[in-house]
Formats: structure tokens, C-alpha cells, sequence
């Protein structure tokens, strides 16, 4: 059995703020567990639900010095669908309402995850084939890795693989200060190695010295190439393009399938789209207070609130968008910029815009079941995860072609009919009201072709299966057959 560690800082069903919880959640269990031997580390936050926490048992726990003094590693065990995950606990760190505190705390709290992670595995008689890192919260693994570990023959031979779900976000800090919390020497702070102009960086770390890396879609792993996308790191991408590469992401079809979901009022497939997406939509009105209109376009955004995400280009063409017989609704959280112009909205458009600023699972659910569209209008994704779900609900993705959004929607061609979604290229918010009325008008004219696009969609493979063979080639040439 080849042993693989898997280690971020969020995990579906235990925390999630993100997509990256999502693929921690389902990667692991979709690889082959005839093959691989799998284990997942993540921190234990204080505010992980009562439910899974009352399971955990406490499998090890020492002193290690860290930062100054000597620290309190645990380690939580808990088996959950097959998969054994290990939480490292340390409740001055990881406890608190949020999984992330202010910057600075964060990268003194994973430096210390990064540590514990390798410290812990001993007591655990878990040796790894290969760890396989997330983000930057994971950066300092593989420099550990080569560094102060590298002399105890435990951890000799350990391989490391480093993903990046967004490039945005590096953990990057004052160099004398990162050297002083993670106890790496200042040697290491070098132009090629963890500095980034004059600050430690520990995504670049991660970047520099992991076996191999990767990202979560091939037209991401190009555009991060380039100075327009690399944010400041697109030269390690150039430099080591012959150990990196894009593998997109897939979702947990047994969770997102609105055949048996739960959390919808009406389960439907595709051949009961149509009847099934009107009764989803009442309810949805109903529930949030919108005008209850079975034959309105009902557009949905379940999102971060972010720059990221296109919200800019959304509230430039809110006016042109609400003139049209149109329902939006908003799920979301971030920016407070961004909370205000939905909020502003939806006392201008009363029973026409509902914007709900709170992270709900059910809602979210319920808004993919009922749309007829998704608006994803990013600058820049990586993969994106919202719009595989979407597709999956029938509700058709209307995105700009980037990243993973554009390896994942095909855009509609009137002329052959084919197509899963809408999709265009400028970020200009005068191109993507033009492709908003497009689509618009495809639902009003051209039921039955947008039915038959919503049926494609459906019909779209984007489970982890594909996915999850391609990592264990991978990991497979890593380690040897
Ligand atoms: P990112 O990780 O960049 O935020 P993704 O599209 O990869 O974007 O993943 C976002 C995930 O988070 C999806 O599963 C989406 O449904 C979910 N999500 C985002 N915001 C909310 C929210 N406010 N409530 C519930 N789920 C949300
Ligand atoms: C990040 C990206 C998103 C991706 C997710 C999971 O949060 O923003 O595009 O789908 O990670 O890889």
C-alpha cells in the first residue's frame, strides 16, 4: 500500500469557507483504497460541530518547542466514510469563531501547523510515501521536508506535492520575523527560495521545494504563467513547468445530486427538469419573499464576495440587468463593498432581488435547484467548484472564460445547439450584460433549447473519478511502481 498524507487547512464536513474544503473533503475518498493507504491532517479548530468533535479521540500528545517556548501538540482521530482524519490540536492556536484571525496570528499559527504536521507522525506510526500539500497555510511542509527534518531517517525519502487552489493568498510576512516563528534560518530567505522581493513567502516555499506542483485546472496552470495571472510567482511556474501541471477538480456527485438531495423541496433529474425546476423556484420565492412567478428567469450567485469573483463587473450592469424580467438571487459573504451594492439592490428591486449575507448549505442547495441560471463572472478561478454544481442542478453557468471556467463550460452555439452554459472573454461589464441578455433572451424564445441545454448539462461528468487517476499517476511516478 503507498501511503499518501493529505493536509490543508479546511475540510468538508468538518470546516469549510471555501472550495478547498470541498476537495479535501472528496479527493481523498475517490482515489483507489486498494492501492492507497489515505490520511487526512487538518487543524482542530475549536468550532468544528459538536458532533464530529465528541468522536474524536486523542491518539497522541507531547511538548514541542515552537516559537519561543514550548507548545501543546495533540493529535484528534476520527474515521469518517473510511477515510482517517487527524486533527492536530493546540486550542490557543486553532480556537476562536473563525478558522482564520487576523494576518499576522495566522502565519505564526500555520508555521506551527506546518511543524506539527511533520512532528506528529512518528507517535502516529504513520510514515507517508508522500505528503500532499494545499495553499500557502501548507507552504512550510516540503521546506521542513529538506530542511530541519531532513537529517532524521524517518522522514528521509518523504516526497511532497504542493496544489494551488488560489495564488491570491501566500502567507507572506516580514522575512526576519518568519524565520524567527518558524525556526528556519535566515539562509532560506533568499531570493530563490522564500523571499519574495523582502518578505518570507510560504507559498513560494512550498512552490520551491515540493516535488512536484500543481493547480486545480489546465487553463489555470497557463494563465499562472504569465505576469497577468502569476501574481508575482509566475517565473517558479515557468521555471519548474516540467514537474507542474493542472488537474481539475471534480465534486462529490452523491452530495450534489438533485435526484436524493435533501436539503430541496423537490428532487428532480433531467427528464423531470422542467416541472421539478418550477416547483423548487415557488418555493424559493415563498421562502424568501420574491414575486411568485413559476415563469420568470431566476438567476443565481452563491459566492465569496470578492473582487475575484466579478462582483464589480455584477454591479455595473445591475440597472441594465433588473429592466429585463429578471430574478436574482444572492448568496454570499465578503466584502462589505460588495454586501452594501447587493443589499442597496434589493431595496431598489423589491420581490425581484433576494440577497442573503450568511453562509447556508441548505440555501445554497435550494438556489441551484431553482435557478435557471448561474452568474460566475470571475476575473480570475482557478477551478471553481460553484459552477460544476450548477451544471450538475441544470441551473446553466453564465461565466467568463478563465481558469477552470473555461474548462468546464461549454459555451451555447445556436447554430449546432450545443453548449452547456454561456460564456464570454473581456472582463467589461458592457460584454457581459450583452451575454446576460443573450441568455436571457435563449430562455424566453428558445425554451425548448434552453431545456435541452440544461439536459446536457446535467448529463456532464464531473465527478473525481477522471480526476482522482490522474493524481495517482502522479503519485505513482513519484514514488515508483
Ligand atoms: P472559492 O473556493 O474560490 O470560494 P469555489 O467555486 O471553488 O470558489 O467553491 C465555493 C464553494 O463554496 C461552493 O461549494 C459554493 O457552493 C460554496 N459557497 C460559497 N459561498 C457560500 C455561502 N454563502 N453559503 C453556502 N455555500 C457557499
Ligand atoms: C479556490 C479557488 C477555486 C477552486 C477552489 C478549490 O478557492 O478560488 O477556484 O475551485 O480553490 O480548488
Amino acid at each position: 500500500m503507498k501511503k499518501i498524507l493529505f493536509t490543508a487547512s479546511e475540510c468538508v464536513p468538518f470546516i469549510k469557507t471555501g472550495g478547498l474544503a470541498d476537495v479535501i473533503g472528496a479527493l481523498p475518498g475517490a482515489l483507489d483504497a486498494e492501492k492507497y493507504e489515505v490520511r487526512v491532517m487538518i487543524p482542530a479548530y475549536t468550532i468544528i460541530p459538536e458532533k464530529y468533535r465528541s468522536q474524536m479521540q486523542t491518539v497522541c500528545y507531547f511538548q514541542s518547542f515552537f516559537n519561543g517556548r514550548d507548545r501543546y501538540i495533540g493529535v484528534k482521530e476520527l474515521v469518517y466514510n473510511g477515510v482517517i482524519y487527524d486533527f492536530i490540536d493546540n486550542e490557543e492556536y486553532f480556537g476562536g469563531s473563525y478558522p482564520y484571525t487576523d494576518y499576522y496570528y495566522d502565519i505564526e499559527k500555520f508555521c506551527f501547523f506546518c511543524k506539527a504536521v511533520l512532528s506528529v507522525l512518528p507517535s502516529l506510526g504513520f510514515r507517508p510515501d508522500i505528503i500532499h500539500c494545499n495553499d500557502w497555510h501548507t507552504g512550510l511542509i516540503p521546506v521542513y521536508l529538506k530542511t530541519e527534518f531532513a537529517g532524521d531517517p524517518f522522514y528521509q525519502g518523504i516526497k511532497s506535492i504542493m496544489t494551488v487552489h488560489n495564488l491570491k493568498f501566500q502567507g507572506v510576512y516580514n522575512a526576519k520575523e518568519m524565520s524567527r516563528i518558524s525556526g528556519l534560518p535566515m539562509e532560506l530567505f533568499t531570493i530563490d527560495k522564500l523571499l519574495t522581493y523582502e518578505d518570507g513567502n510560504m507559498l513560494k516555499g512550498g512552490l520551491v521545494y515540493a516535488d512536484k506542483i500543481t493547480t486545480v485546472s489546465e487553463t489555470y496552470a497557463e494563465e499562472i504563467k504569465t505576469p497577468d495571472y502569476g501574481e508575482g510567482l509566475d517565473g517558479i511556474f515557468r521555471a519548474r513547468w516540467a514537474q507542474f501541471r493542472g488537474i481539475v477538480n471534480g465534486i462529490d456527485d452523491k452530495i450534489f445530486d438533485p435526484a436524493s438531495d435533501e436539503l430541496i423541496p423537490q428532487n428532480y433529474t433531467a427528464r423531470t427538469i422542467i416541472s421539478g425546476k418550477k416547483k423548487n423556484k415557488l418555493a424559493l420565492q415563498r421562502r424568501l419573499g420574491l414575486e411568485e412567478d413559476a415563469d420568470v428567469m431566476m438567476i443565481g450567485i452563491v459566492s465569496r464576495l470578492t473582487e475575484q469573483k466579478g462582483m464589480e463587473l455584477i454591479a455595473r450592469v445591475m440597472p441594465e440587468l433588473m429592466a429585463s424580467r429578471v430574478q436574482l438571487v444572492v448568496l454570499g459573504t465578503g466584502d462589505p463593498h460588495y454586501e452594501n451594492v447587493f443589499r442597496s439592490a434589493s431595496q431598489t428591486y423589491p420581490g425581484r432581488l433576494s440577497a442573503n449575507f450568511t453562509y447556508s448549505e441548505e440555501l445554497s442547495h435550494q438556489i441551484y435547484a431553482a435557478t435557471d441560471a448561474f452568474l460566475m463572472p470571475s476575473r480570475f478561478e482557478p477551478c471553481g467548484l460553484s459552477q460544476l454544481i450548477a451544471l450538475r442542478y441544470g441551473s446553466l453557468p453564465i461565466v467568463r472564460e478563465t481558469g477552470g471556467l473555461k474548462d468546464t463550460v461549454l459555451p451555447y452555439n445556436e447554430f449546432t445547439g450545443e453548449g452547456t452554459g454561456f460564456s464570454f472573454l473581456f472582463y467589461d461589464s458592457a460584454v457581459l450584460l450583452e451575454i446576460l441578455r443573450y441568455a436571457l433572451k435563449t430562455f424566453y424564445e428558445n425554451r425548448k433549447g434552453f431545456a435541452k441545454l440544461q439536459r446536457r448539462a446535467m448529463a456532464q461528468d464531473f465527478s473525481w473519478a477522471a480526476s482522482a487517476k490522474i493524481y495517482e499517476e502522479m503519485y505513482d511516478e513519484l514514488i515508483g511502481e
